[in-house]
């Protein structure tokens, strides 16, 4: 029986895009988005783009694209904006990065000029390894939300946007846990008063984005959105909000293979992930405290897959061991080796090596175009909160307090297709399909 479905407000006029930080990952989205506008490129990678839904049963044929099935905002209407703490215009960020061909680039040239970051909130004790001259001052860290607010209200007015998303693709910060400060919307204000170091810059944005009534997207894998005081602003406030972490290059891997070994029972001993990396997110993640905030993030997806509690006999103690190390040669062409112990059939061991010459950036833009439409949707259809079936697109997902994250890219897939399907009033689909021969 279909669902009734929910109300939801049509996309109409300009989306912006705001983006923390202007560096490899936002420069390529912003020329990815401009050369497939142009019918340069093709939006290889995007599911919003390219994705297709099956809706009621295996025989009816219907499989519309997804961006045709809900109203998400047409790449056509949205408007890019951006902090950084560098002055560089987008088109110079991108070409410091070197994801992008210089012939591509220059043929987005215009557009990429006229990008110029406005002045971040920052500051070097969070990510050690990184200077920049483009940083706003103020009194306390309350006046620093509050230019930002402003920002956001002016950069809304300035380019005629009906909506904004902020989506957080700056350096990734030092490990942080959860405090006192953290704790209540009314102790988070006056931390931002007393200019409180567990505040971070990133929970300063995500404040001004929240306050603004903005949703908001994490990329990094920094403790951001995820306490409880901006949890609880955002559900007061009936913004969305979702993270953390891009699940790209190792990651996406480890979250393909591992439900596949679980699924046929097959044991595991160890993996041992190494990668190379020579961007600037590889010389921030160089730094120790930077690279611990990554480290968690990466090495959580194994036990949640893998379950030991419940297979012990399969995966009680195996060794899980994540390493970066910084190599400039390589730049945003990072290289993943993954060796994996792996035992079958009375207990006789294998071993599965994976060599991935992958690009981060060229990975990761597609899930934050993805993730500004959806997010986009969201508001529009009135969620609010944690947006816990967008889990598909991050390494370390926020959920509900009590529950475990979903990390199965498979199970996140079909939570994240069966969330579309109840928006629009589709049946679920659950794969049961004994009908067929009834
Ligand atoms: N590329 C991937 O596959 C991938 C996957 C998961 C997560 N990430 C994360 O996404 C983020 C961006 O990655 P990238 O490769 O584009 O890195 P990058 O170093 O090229 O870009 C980050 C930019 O953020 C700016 N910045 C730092 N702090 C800021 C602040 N407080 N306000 C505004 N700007 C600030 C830096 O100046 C830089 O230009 C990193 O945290 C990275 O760990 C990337």
């Amino acid at each position: 029986m279909a669902e009734k479905g929910v109300d939801i407000a049509p996309a109409e006029g300009k989306l912006g895009v705001l983006l923390v930080g202007l560096g490899a990952v936002s420069t390529t989205l912003v020329a990815g988005v401009e050369s497939i506008k142009r019918g340069i490129s093709e939006p290889i990678g995007s599911l919003t783009q390219m994705g297709t839904i099956r809706l009621g049963k295996r025989t009816d044929n219907r499989v519309p694209k997804i961006k045709d099935f809900v109203p998400l905002a047409d790449i056509n209407d949205i408007v890019f904006g951006a902090w950084d703490i560098f002055t560089d215009t987008a088109f110079e960020a991108a070409m410091n990065a070197g994801v992008l061909d210089k012939d591509l680039l220059n043929q987005v040239s215009e557009q990429l000029s006229s990008l110029k970051p406005m002045p971040a909130v920052f500051e070097q004790n969070y990510v050690k390894r990184l200077h920049g001259e483009n940083v706003k001052t103020g009194k306390n860290k309350m006046e620093l939300a509050e230019q930002l607010i402003e920002d956001i209200a002016k950069f809304k007015s300035d380019n005629g946007c009906s909506r904004l998303v902020i989506v957080w693709a700056a350096s990734t910060e030092i490990f942080l846990e959860a405090s006192d400060v953290h704790q209540t919307i009314e102790a988070f204000e006056k931390g931002l008063y007393d200019s409180d170091p567990k505040i971070s810059p990133s929970m300063i944005y995500a404040y001004a984005a929240i306050k603004s009534a903005v949703p908001f997207a994490n990329g990094a894998p920094n403790l951001t959105a995820d306490i409880p005081a901006l949890l609880k602003l955002a559900e007061d406030s009936r913004v969305p909000i979702c993270g953390k972490d891009f699940k790209t290059g190792q990651t996406l891997m480890k979250t393909i293979l591992a439900p596949g070994f679980k699924a046929r029972m097959l044991g595991l001993e160890g993996w041992y992930s190494t990668n190379i990396l020579g961007n600037r997110d590889g010389e921030v993640l160089d730094d120790p405290e930077n690279f611990k905030t990554k480290e968690e993030s990466k090495l959580s997806v194994l036990e949640h897959i893998l379950q030991p509690d419940v297979y012990p006999d399969l995966y009680k103690d195996f060794s899980h061991v994540v390493r970066i190390n910084y190599y400039p040669p390589r730049g945003d062409n990072k290289e993943g080796w993954d060796n994996i112990d792996i035992f079958g059939w009375l207990g006789y061991k294998m071993q599965i090596k994976i060599d991935f010459l992958c690009r981060d950036s060229i990975l990761a833009a597609p899930l934050a175009l993805d993730l500004a439409l959806f997010m986009d949707l969201a508001q529009r259809a009135g969620m609010r909160g944690i947006q816990e079936w967008l889990s598909f697109y991050f390494k370390a997902p926020q959920h509900a307090e009590g529950l475990y994250p979903e990390h199965d890219l498979f199970i996140q897939l079909m939570k994240l297709k069966n969330t579309l399907r109840h928006l629009k009033g589709e049946e679920m689909i659950t794969h049961l399909g004994l009908e067929y021969y009834d």
